[in-house]
Protein backbone atom coordinates (compact mmCIF):
# COMPACT_ATOMS: atom_id res chain seq x y z
CA UNK A 1 0.00 0.00 0.00
CA UNK A 2 3.06 2.30 0.59
CA UNK A 3 2.71 3.61 -3.01
CA UNK A 4 -0.49 4.39 -2.84
CA UNK A 5 -1.75 7.80 -1.95
CA UNK A 6 -4.88 9.89 -1.25
CA UNK A 7 -5.63 13.65 -1.05
CA UNK A 8 -8.44 15.58 -0.54
CA UNK A 9 -9.45 19.24 -1.34
CA UNK A 10 -12.25 21.27 -0.87
CA UNK A 11 -13.04 22.18 -4.55
CA UNK A 12 -15.50 23.37 -7.00
CA UNK A 13 -15.65 20.75 -9.57
CA UNK A 14 -15.69 23.19 -12.45
CA UNK A 15 -12.26 24.16 -11.15
CA UNK A 16 -10.23 20.96 -10.60
CA UNK A 17 -6.44 21.57 -8.78
CA UNK A 18 -5.59 18.96 -10.92
CA UNK A 19 -3.08 18.58 -14.12
CA UNK A 20 -4.14 18.23 -17.45
CA UNK A 21 -4.50 14.11 -18.37
CA UNK A 22 -3.15 13.25 -14.54
CA UNK A 23 -5.95 10.72 -13.43
CA UNK A 24 -6.92 7.44 -15.07
CA UNK A 25 -10.61 6.61 -14.05
CA UNK A 26 -13.32 8.99 -12.66
CA UNK A 27 -16.39 7.53 -10.86
CA UNK A 28 -18.78 9.82 -9.28
CA UNK A 29 -21.94 10.92 -8.99
CA UNK A 30 -23.53 14.54 -8.67
CA UNK A 31 -26.11 16.20 -7.00
CA UNK A 32 -29.16 14.98 -8.85
CA UNK A 33 -31.66 17.46 -10.76
CA UNK A 34 -34.95 18.73 -8.78
CA UNK A 35 -34.01 16.96 -5.72
CA UNK A 36 -31.43 18.83 -4.07
CA UNK A 37 -30.37 17.86 -0.62
CA UNK A 38 -28.69 21.11 0.72
CA UNK A 39 -25.48 19.86 1.93
CA UNK A 40 -23.55 22.94 3.29
CA UNK A 41 -23.72 26.48 3.06
CA UNK A 42 -21.33 26.37 0.08
CA UNK A 43 -22.74 26.82 -3.57
CA UNK A 44 -21.05 26.47 -6.85
CA UNK A 45 -19.67 29.29 -9.08
CA UNK A 46 -23.27 29.65 -10.59
CA UNK A 47 -24.08 30.93 -7.14
CA UNK A 48 -26.56 28.14 -6.28
CA UNK A 49 -26.29 24.67 -5.42
CA UNK A 50 -25.90 22.31 -8.45
CA UNK A 51 -29.31 20.21 -8.58
CA UNK A 52 -31.48 23.73 -7.49
CA UNK A 53 -32.08 24.64 -10.78
CA UNK A 54 -35.28 25.84 -11.55
CA UNK A 55 -34.87 24.10 -15.63
CA UNK A 56 -33.64 20.86 -16.71
CA UNK A 57 -31.49 22.44 -19.68
CA UNK A 58 -30.20 24.76 -17.35
CA UNK A 59 -28.78 21.62 -14.63
CA UNK A 60 -27.60 20.08 -18.40
CA UNK A 61 -25.41 22.97 -19.03
CA UNK A 62 -23.84 23.40 -15.51
CA UNK A 63 -22.89 19.48 -16.13
CA UNK A 64 -21.70 19.80 -19.70
CA UNK A 65 -19.44 22.72 -18.18
CA UNK A 66 -17.96 20.21 -15.22
CA UNK A 67 -17.58 17.26 -17.27
CA UNK A 68 -15.46 19.67 -19.47
CA UNK A 69 -13.35 20.08 -16.87
CA UNK A 70 -13.13 16.34 -16.04
CA UNK A 71 -12.22 15.44 -19.40
CA UNK A 72 -9.11 17.60 -19.12
CA UNK A 73 -7.75 16.13 -16.14
CA UNK A 74 -8.72 12.17 -17.73
CA UNK A 75 -5.61 10.51 -19.23
CA UNK A 76 -6.96 10.13 -23.09
CA UNK A 77 -7.30 6.62 -22.30
CA UNK A 78 -9.05 6.96 -19.51
CA UNK A 79 -12.89 6.30 -18.23
CA UNK A 80 -15.52 7.70 -16.39
CA UNK A 81 -18.37 6.44 -14.77
CA UNK A 82 -21.45 8.94 -14.37
CA UNK A 83 -24.38 7.67 -11.78
CA UNK A 84 -27.71 9.62 -12.18
CA UNK A 85 -30.81 9.52 -11.67
CA UNK A 86 -34.15 10.23 -12.95
CA UNK A 87 -36.64 12.83 -11.95
CA UNK A 88 -40.55 13.54 -12.93
CA UNK A 89 -41.75 17.00 -13.41
CA UNK A 90 -44.44 18.34 -11.16
CA UNK A 91 -47.36 16.38 -9.80
CA UNK A 92 -49.39 19.53 -9.32
CA UNK A 93 -49.86 18.62 -5.88
CA UNK A 94 -46.57 20.31 -4.99
CA UNK A 95 -44.80 16.96 -5.34
CA UNK A 96 -41.50 16.80 -4.22
CA UNK A 97 -42.09 20.30 -3.04
CA UNK A 98 -41.70 18.71 0.54
CA UNK A 99 -39.99 21.95 2.04
CA UNK A 100 -38.89 21.16 5.42
CA UNK A 101 -38.13 17.88 5.21
CA UNK A 102 -35.39 18.48 7.87
CA UNK A 103 -32.73 16.22 9.29
CA UNK A 104 -29.92 17.68 11.56
CA UNK A 105 -27.97 13.93 11.99
CA UNK A 106 -26.11 14.89 9.23
CA UNK A 107 -23.54 16.87 11.31
CA UNK A 108 -24.77 20.32 10.31
CA UNK A 109 -25.82 19.47 6.89
CA UNK A 110 -29.41 20.58 5.75
CA UNK A 111 -31.63 18.09 4.03
CA UNK A 112 -34.44 19.82 1.99
CA UNK A 113 -36.27 18.17 -1.20
CA UNK A 114 -37.36 21.37 -3.40
CA UNK A 115 -39.18 19.51 -5.94
CA UNK A 116 -41.58 21.37 -8.17
CA UNK A 117 -44.97 23.04 -7.69
CA UNK A 118 -45.41 23.34 -10.86
CA UNK A 119 -43.65 21.38 -13.77
CA UNK A 120 -40.36 23.21 -15.55
CA UNK A 121 -41.42 24.94 -19.11
CA UNK A 122 -42.25 22.35 -21.50
CA UNK A 123 -43.10 19.78 -19.32
CA UNK A 124 -46.49 18.73 -18.15
CA UNK A 125 -47.67 17.66 -14.55
CA UNK A 126 -46.66 13.81 -14.43
CA UNK A 127 -43.84 13.68 -17.14
CA UNK A 128 -40.72 11.99 -16.87
CA UNK A 129 -38.26 14.65 -17.52
CA UNK A 130 -35.65 11.70 -18.43
CA UNK A 131 -32.99 14.47 -17.38
CA UNK A 132 -30.24 11.78 -16.88
CA UNK A 133 -30.24 10.93 -20.60
CA UNK A 134 -30.42 14.50 -21.54
CA UNK A 135 -26.94 14.89 -19.67
CA UNK A 136 -25.74 11.43 -21.15
CA UNK A 137 -26.76 13.00 -24.25
CA UNK A 138 -25.37 16.20 -24.01
CA UNK A 139 -21.69 15.09 -22.82
CA UNK A 140 -22.05 13.01 -26.33
CA UNK A 141 -22.42 16.03 -28.37
CA UNK A 142 -19.65 17.81 -26.41
CA UNK A 143 -17.11 15.25 -27.34
CA UNK A 144 -17.31 12.72 -25.29
CA UNK A 145 -17.98 8.87 -25.99
CA UNK A 146 -21.19 7.72 -24.93
CA UNK A 147 -19.98 3.73 -24.58
CA UNK A 148 -22.69 1.86 -22.78
CA UNK A 149 -25.71 2.76 -20.08
CA UNK A 150 -25.53 0.25 -16.83
CA UNK A 151 -29.15 -0.24 -15.28
CA UNK A 152 -28.52 0.06 -11.71
CA UNK A 153 -31.17 -1.89 -10.25
CA UNK A 154 -31.16 -1.55 -6.36
CA UNK A 155 -33.61 -4.87 -6.49
CA UNK A 156 -36.07 -3.50 -4.45
CA UNK A 157 -38.65 0.45 -5.23
CA UNK A 158 -36.53 2.97 -3.10
CA UNK A 159 -40.01 5.29 -3.28
CA UNK A 160 -43.59 4.70 -2.03
CA UNK A 161 -46.23 2.41 -4.02
CA UNK A 162 -47.91 4.10 -6.75
CA UNK A 163 -51.50 4.04 -7.82
CA UNK A 164 -50.71 4.64 -11.62
CA UNK A 165 -47.00 4.06 -12.22
CA UNK A 166 -44.34 1.21 -11.54
CA UNK A 167 -42.55 2.40 -8.39
CA UNK A 168 -38.78 3.45 -8.96
CA UNK A 169 -36.31 1.01 -8.15
CA UNK A 170 -33.12 1.92 -11.43
CA UNK A 171 -31.08 4.78 -11.59
CA UNK A 172 -28.19 4.96 -14.66
CA UNK A 173 -24.15 4.53 -15.23
CA UNK A 174 -22.86 5.88 -18.07
CA UNK A 175 -20.09 4.76 -18.93
CA UNK A 176 -17.70 7.76 -20.78
CA UNK A 177 -14.63 8.08 -22.76
CA UNK A 178 -12.46 11.06 -23.88
CA UNK A 179 -11.40 9.21 -27.04
CA UNK A 180 -12.44 5.80 -28.82
CA UNK A 181 -9.45 4.03 -27.37
CA UNK A 182 -9.76 3.81 -23.72
CA UNK A 183 -8.23 1.49 -21.32
CA UNK A 184 -11.79 -0.60 -19.47
CA UNK A 185 -11.35 -4.65 -19.93
CA UNK A 186 -13.67 -7.57 -18.98
CA UNK A 187 -12.60 -7.83 -15.23
CA UNK A 188 -13.31 -11.67 -15.69
CA UNK A 189 -16.38 -11.23 -13.25
CA UNK A 190 -19.81 -12.33 -14.52
CA UNK A 191 -21.74 -9.08 -14.31
CA UNK A 192 -19.80 -7.68 -17.10
CA UNK A 193 -21.32 -9.69 -19.61
CA UNK A 194 -24.59 -8.22 -18.63
CA UNK A 195 -25.92 -4.19 -18.62
CA UNK A 196 -27.86 -4.58 -15.95
CA UNK A 197 -26.45 -4.60 -12.65
CA UNK A 198 -28.02 -6.01 -9.49
CA UNK A 199 -26.63 -4.28 -6.29
CA UNK A 200 -28.43 -3.14 -2.88
CA UNK A 201 -28.58 0.56 -2.06
CA UNK A 202 -26.47 1.59 0.65
CA UNK A 203 -27.89 2.76 3.60
CA UNK A 204 -26.05 5.75 5.43
CA UNK A 205 -26.89 8.19 8.37
CA UNK A 206 -23.46 9.95 7.74
CA UNK A 207 -24.34 11.55 4.00
CA UNK A 208 -28.11 11.50 2.37
CA UNK A 209 -26.80 10.14 -0.89
CA UNK A 210 -23.92 6.99 -0.91
CA UNK A 211 -22.96 5.28 -3.43
CA UNK A 212 -23.02 1.56 -2.59
CA UNK A 213 -19.49 -0.03 -2.41
CA UNK A 214 -20.21 -2.65 -4.80
CA UNK A 215 -20.68 -0.21 -7.32
CA UNK A 216 -17.61 1.90 -7.39
CA UNK A 217 -15.72 -1.45 -7.17
CA UNK A 218 -16.97 -2.85 -10.46
CA UNK A 219 -16.34 0.39 -11.95
CA UNK A 220 -12.90 0.79 -10.85
CA UNK A 221 -11.94 -2.75 -11.64
CA UNK A 222 -12.65 -2.28 -14.98
CA UNK A 223 -11.11 0.54 -16.03
CA UNK A 224 -7.79 0.60 -14.13
CA UNK A 225 -4.55 -1.00 -12.94
CA UNK A 226 -3.10 -1.13 -9.17
CA UNK A 227 -1.50 2.12 -9.21
CA UNK A 228 -3.49 4.03 -11.22
CA UNK A 229 -5.47 7.22 -9.81
CA UNK A 230 -8.98 8.02 -9.10
CA UNK A 231 -10.66 10.83 -9.22
CA UNK A 232 -14.20 11.40 -7.78
CA UNK A 233 -15.23 15.53 -7.93
CA UNK A 234 -18.38 14.59 -5.88
CA UNK A 235 -16.77 13.35 -2.96
CA UNK A 236 -19.75 13.02 -0.39
CA UNK A 237 -18.74 10.61 2.22
CA UNK A 238 -15.51 9.16 -0.06
CA UNK A 239 -16.71 5.79 -1.17
CA UNK A 240 -15.02 5.81 -4.46
CA UNK A 241 -11.72 6.89 -2.16
CA UNK A 242 -12.31 3.93 0.76
CA UNK A 243 -13.08 1.29 -2.61
CA UNK A 244 -10.27 2.71 -4.80
CA UNK A 245 -7.48 2.77 -1.82
CA UNK A 246 -8.60 -0.85 -0.61
CA UNK A 247 -7.88 -1.72 -4.34
CA UNK A 248 -4.48 -0.81 -4.12
CA UNK A 249 -5.31 2.95 -6.43
CA UNK A 250 -4.47 6.21 -5.51
CA UNK A 251 -7.60 8.67 -4.95
CA UNK A 252 -7.94 12.45 -5.25
CA UNK A 253 -11.46 13.41 -4.10
CA UNK A 254 -12.83 16.96 -4.31
CA UNK A 255 -15.96 18.42 -2.68
CA UNK A 256 -17.42 21.91 -2.24
CA UNK A 257 -18.72 20.42 1.25
CA UNK A 258 -15.50 21.43 3.53
CA UNK A 259 -17.50 19.68 6.33
CA UNK A 260 -17.77 16.28 4.44
CA UNK A 261 -13.80 16.38 3.50
CA UNK A 262 -13.17 17.26 6.96
CA UNK A 263 -15.30 15.32 9.14
CA UNK A 264 -16.39 12.43 7.27
CA UNK A 265 -14.18 11.35 4.40
CA UNK A 266 -10.96 11.82 6.18
CA UNK A 267 -12.53 9.64 9.55
CA UNK A 268 -13.85 6.94 7.16
CA UNK A 269 -10.77 6.52 4.34
CA UNK A 270 -9.21 4.24 7.06
CA UNK A 271 -6.05 3.07 7.53
CA UNK A 272 -4.67 5.28 4.49
CA UNK A 273 -2.82 8.16 5.20
CA UNK A 274 -4.67 11.22 3.94
CA UNK A 275 -3.48 14.57 2.47
CA UNK A 276 -6.16 17.12 3.09
CA UNK A 277 -5.80 20.16 1.52
CA UNK A 278 -8.65 22.20 3.02
C1 LIG B 1 -24.58 12.65 -4.49
S1 LIG B 1 -23.37 13.29 -3.41
C2 LIG B 1 -21.98 12.21 -3.70
C3 LIG B 1 -22.05 10.99 -2.84
C4 LIG B 1 -20.83 10.09 -2.94
N1 LIG B 1 -20.80 9.39 -4.22
C5 LIG B 1 -20.81 9.10 -1.80
O1 LIG B 1 -20.83 7.88 -2.03
O2 LIG B 1 -20.82 9.55 -0.64
C6 LIG B 1 -22.89 14.76 -4.21
C7 LIG B 1 -21.77 15.55 -3.51
O3 LIG B 1 -21.44 16.62 -4.40
C8 LIG B 1 -21.04 17.72 -3.60
N2 LIG B 1 -21.15 18.92 -4.46
C9 LIG B 1 -22.26 19.63 -4.76
N3 LIG B 1 -21.97 20.62 -5.61
C10 LIG B 1 -20.64 20.53 -5.87
C11 LIG B 1 -19.73 21.25 -6.70
N4 LIG B 1 -20.15 22.29 -7.44
N5 LIG B 1 -18.43 20.86 -6.74
C12 LIG B 1 -18.00 19.81 -5.97
N6 LIG B 1 -18.81 19.11 -5.16
C13 LIG B 1 -20.11 19.45 -5.11
C14 LIG B 1 -21.95 17.70 -2.40
O4 LIG B 1 -21.37 18.38 -1.29
C15 LIG B 1 -22.10 16.18 -2.18
O5 LIG B 1 -21.21 15.74 -1.18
Amino acid sequence: MSDVAALLVQADALHLPLRDESVQCVVTSPPYFGSVRVYSEEVSSWGAPLGAEREPHDYVAHLVAVFDEVRRVLRSDGCCWLNLGDVYAASGKGGGGIRGARTTNWMRVVTERVGFRMPPAGYKQKDLTLVAFQVASALRAAGWYLRATVIWDKKRATEPKRLDRPSVGHEYLYLLSPSEHYAARDPGESWWGHSVWSVSPHNSVDHPATMPEELARRCIVASTRPGDVVLDPFNGSGTTGRVALRLGRSYVGTDISREYLAEQAVRRLDGVQMEAAL
